[in-house]
């Protein structure tokens, strides 16, 4: 007889869940159709990453859509200090351009999801990302590594509502939202930059338009400059003023900012498969990882300079591809650690204005530290010269006699005498 076939049990769907939630539609359309549609119940949890913006109006917003309990979280100094110090620890830069802004906040508020959901009572968590982009996996994997018992729902994965779709939807449940049918980009931003995607953007041949950028509006009109301190690869000044890592990033977006600097045009690989043409303004970040590169330059020892320059790329892609909480990113994070020791120093970037209102620029052009590896007497042509130049002559040689040896036999093997010649024809 036939052993009789055990029917497929449907995944029981959580019961409460912790939802990321923006404040926007799609997360307080979330709200409410998780509750209605799955019977779910939902605690909306806001984490402040420096976006902006009036977060007991986000609190109540979810209360009003239909939130059992509505959190909101202040992750800015967590954010700075244990996700975005790293950051510039790996001059991190995804494709060797984007300073992963959202990549690094994806975790942050990852780590409050799986800390509420403890709290509340919760055996889920849920987010509102589609199926298209990077931060559902952020989402997901970032949970899985710290808590694989919770669910994890993605509702804008599954509704099948078009944006229209979920406006009317939340007109006939009484959601409070403040979105238009049209809507001109889409925006994730955090105290590391801004992303800006759709829109007129989706077209890799036409131009941003100038209303897409809000941190680098060029409106500097005067050349400047401002000196970033670093200690141990920690930026920790702006000409000589201390500063914590929120305000100096802060500061600094809106310094090198009104310069019009600052932003980012590519197409970029996403984890699942599609290249998206991507615009971003980080001013901060990728002045923050211009110097603190350029100051490595001064302090690293060549080999361990050229070795962290080929895990940075690592790290990146690692961030960027949910892997926050990973054994290879954390060791990665403890060998560029150990690399940071002496990259402490000054490093002057200057300021320009660009031309008919347009972008300007910012650049190194100094820098210096108190354990700097750049030997004045090793590097002059001037009397000063402490180089021995007969060691050269030896070494030199040395260096060529494998290309020498190699050479010679070219030599033999074409039938030619000497070594080194040019073949003859
Ligand atoms: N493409 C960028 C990334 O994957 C930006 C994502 C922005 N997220 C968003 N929900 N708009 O990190």
């Amino acid at each position: 007889m036939a052993k009789p076939v055990a029917k497929p049990v449907a995944k029981p769907v959580a019961k409460r869940v912790v939802l990321a939630y923006s404040g926007g539609l799609d997360t307080s359309v979330a709200v409410r159709w998780l509750g209605q549609e799955l019977g779910v119940e939902v605690v909306a949890l806001a984490v402040d990453v420096g976006q902006g913006g009036d977060f007991e109006a986000i609190r109540r917003r979810a209360l009003d859509a239909g939130a059992v309990e509505s959190v909101v979280v202040d992750a800015k100094v967590e954010m700075a200090e244990q996700f975005v110090i790293p950051a510039i620890a790996a001059n991190a830069r995804y494709e060797g351009k984007y300073p992963l802004v959202s990549a690094l906040s994806r975790p942050v508020i990852v780590r409050h999801l799986v800390a509420e959901a403890r709290r509340h009572g919760a055996d889920g968590v849920a987010h509102g990302c589609t199926g298209k982009g990077n931060d559902q996996i952020r989402f997901e994997v970032g949970t899985r590594s710290l808590a694989p018992d919770l669910a994890i729902l993605a509702p804008a994965r599954s509704w099948g509502m078009t944006r229209a779709d979920c406006i009317d939807y939340a007109a006939r449940h009484g959601i409070p939202v403040e979105a238009t049918r049209e809507k001109l980009y889409s925006i994730d931003e955090n105290l590391w930059g801004r992303a800006i995607e759709c829109g007129q953007i989706e077209d890799p041949w036409a131009a941003p338009p100038e209303d897409a950028f809000a941190l680098t509006r060029p409106v500097a009109a005067v050349a400047g400059e401002v000196v970033v301190g670093f200690e141990s690869g920690v930026p920790v000044s702006l000409d000589g003023r201390r500063l914590d890592m929120v305000q100096l990033v802060g500061e600094l977006n809106a310094k090198v900012g009104s310069y019009g600097w600052g932003r980012i045009d590519m197409v970029e690989n996403r984890r699942v498969g599609i290249k998206s043409r991507e615009t971003y303004e980080c001013p901060a970040a990728l002045a923050l990882v211009m110097a603190h590169g350029d100051l490595e330059d001064l302090t690293l020892e060549r080999d361990l300079a050229h070795d962290k320059a080929r895990l940075e790329l690592r790290w990146a892609e690692l961030v960027y591809e949910g892997m926050w909480f990973s054994p290879l990113k954390e060791a990665l994070d403890a060998f560029f650690a150990s690399s940071q020791q002496h990259v402490t120093g000054e490093v002057r970037l200057s300021l320009h204005p660009g031309a008919d209102g347009g972008p300007g620029s910012c650049f190194v052009s100094a820098r210096r530290s108190p354990v700097s590896l750049y030997d004045h007497g090793l590097a002059t042509y001037d009397a000063s010269d402490t180089f021995n130049h007969t060691d050269a002559e030896g070494f030199v040689r040395l260096w060529g006699q494998g290309v020498a040896t190699w050479a010679a036999r070219q030599g033999v093997v074409s039938g030619r005498s000497g070594a080194g010649r040019a073949p003859v024809r």
